[in-house]
């Protein structure tokens, strides 16, 4: 593996600073012009401008990759995702365009359960083909790391494949997966009349079975009308916790129903979604460590007019992060700067705190803040290079990709670089 010499930045991006980023820092990029990187095997050596790295002694015999003049920032950390599904739901897309809702959808079988019928049928090898290929364009729009949730299993043996196709898609690709056990979703179809006894099937076996094989760090519930109730999602979440896997809460999506105030209570790692938050609410998150992780995707892909109230958020100091959201149901997009240009044009966050809330606050709220999230010395060269000039291009030019390079741990995965 060589080290490289990475100059021609015209604005390196590090991300360095306070961890987690609240208020004002979030605008705060640690902005190097001219800048340049010292990779040796998959860490930063150094990082400065190209002055000061090119003197370096490791610079003479590294490989030279001058970018001449791409913004260069850390590789995306999206920490909402629901990468493994068998298809899309392109049929529900055209039945919400003439007029109906995605709760009338998801009441009379679509939804989420009708992705889980589909999973149901769908061979290990399938779903790991189709995520696969999800991956490949993760990595080409600058995405590094993510974190990917099961629930569309809605039985053990599903949930199962799922966890299990997660952990073989981090063995066998570049990405770095970080998983998360959706077994409250929504009520499985064979348990709608009686919702308690999937729960109480969740906390005592499977949270149980997945905290001690390893195959999750973080436990996640959909707490909303249609899908669980608070008190259910408190139980969830609570075995969770006491088994060791780290809270993370789909909240106050379609309806206000306490979620938010749960999470501050349970000390989630992540609130996320929040749409339908109240002033309370706002000021309760912005107290705590919770990450509130907006994902403005779904309401635009849903054709919604209210999105998450991230200047408020921000102004009382909460802790903000943007994800994907990547799902077949209400956010299809893996790319994360799509996500900046509606967070920016919508929720009217800055170009600067968008990119905050999508490296180094979302490497916070999957506890990987020590590794990733910004390009400091000894953490992992994980960076994304886009072909503008300014680092506020990247959600201007929205729709299209940008992204001419990726590296992850010292490897180049994505490079479509012109000579
Ligand atoms: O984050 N809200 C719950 N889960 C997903 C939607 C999943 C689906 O519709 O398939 C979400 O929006
Ligand atoms: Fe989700």
């Amino acid at each position: 593996m060589p080290d490289w010499l990475i100059t021609g930045c015209s604005e390196l991006l590090t991300l360095r600073g306070p961890v987690p980023r609240r208020g004002r820092a979030l605008e705060n990029l640690g902005i190097v012009p001219d800048g340049a990187l010292l990779i040796h095997n998959d860490r930063i050596a150094a990082v400065g401008s190209r002055r000061q790295v090119e003197r370096l002694r490791g610079a003479r015999g590294a490989e030279k990759l001058d970018l001449g003049g791409r913004v260069v920032l850390p590789g995306f950390v999206d920490s909402h995702t629901h990468l493994v599904f068998p298809a899309s739901r392109v049929a529900e897309y055209e039945q919400r365009i003439r007029g109906a809702t995605y709760q009338q959808i998801s009441r009379d079988g679509g939804g989420i359960r009708s992705t889980a019928n589909a999973l149901r049928r769908a061979s290990p090898r399938t779903l790991k083909d189709k995520a696969l290929q999800y991956l490949r364009e993760f990595a080409v729009h600058g995405t590094t790391t993510l974190e990917a949730k099961s629930g569309y299993g809605l039985d053990w043996k599903n949930e199962f494949k799922i966890l299990k196709v997660l952990y073989d898609l981090h063995q066998d690709q570049p990405l770095d997966i970080v998983r998360t056990f959706l077994g409250a979703h929504v009520v499985p179809p064979e348990f709608r009349r009686k919702p308690g006894e999937w729960v109480n099937l969740l906390v005592q076996r499977w949270i149980p079975t997945v905290a001690t094989s390893g195959l999750a760090k973080f436990c996640d519930a959909f707490c909303d009308r249609g899908a669980f109730t608070v008190a259910q999602t408190r139980k969830v979440l609570a075995a969770g916790r006491a088994c060791g896997l780290v809270p993370r809460i789909h909240a106050e999506q379609t309806a206000h129903t306490g979620a938010a105030r749960l999470a501050v209570e349970l000390q989630a790692a992540s609130a996320d979604h929040l749409e339908k938050i109240d002033r309370r609410d706002i000021t309760a998150l912005a107290d705590s460590n919770v990450v509130c992780t907006l994902l403005p995707g779904c309401s635009f892909h849903l054709g919604l007019a209210q999105y998450a109230p991230a200047r408020e958020l921000i102004s009382a100091g909460a802790i903000v992060a943007l994800a994907t959201d990547f799902n077949p149901g209400t956010s299809p997009t893996v790319s994360m700067s799509m996500i900046f240009s509606l967070a920016c044009a919508q929720m009217r966050m800055t170009p600067a705190e968008a990119i905050s809330a999508g490296t180094i606050n979302p490497a916070y709220s999957l506890r990987r803040h020590h590794r990733i999230g910004s390009l400091d010395v000894g953490k992992y060269a994980d960076l994304a290079a886009f072909d503008v000039a300014d680092y506020r291009e990247i959600p201007y030019y929205f729709g299209v990709n940008l992204c001419s390079l990726t590296m992850k741990r010292g490897i180049v995965i994505h490079s479509s670089r012109k000579p």
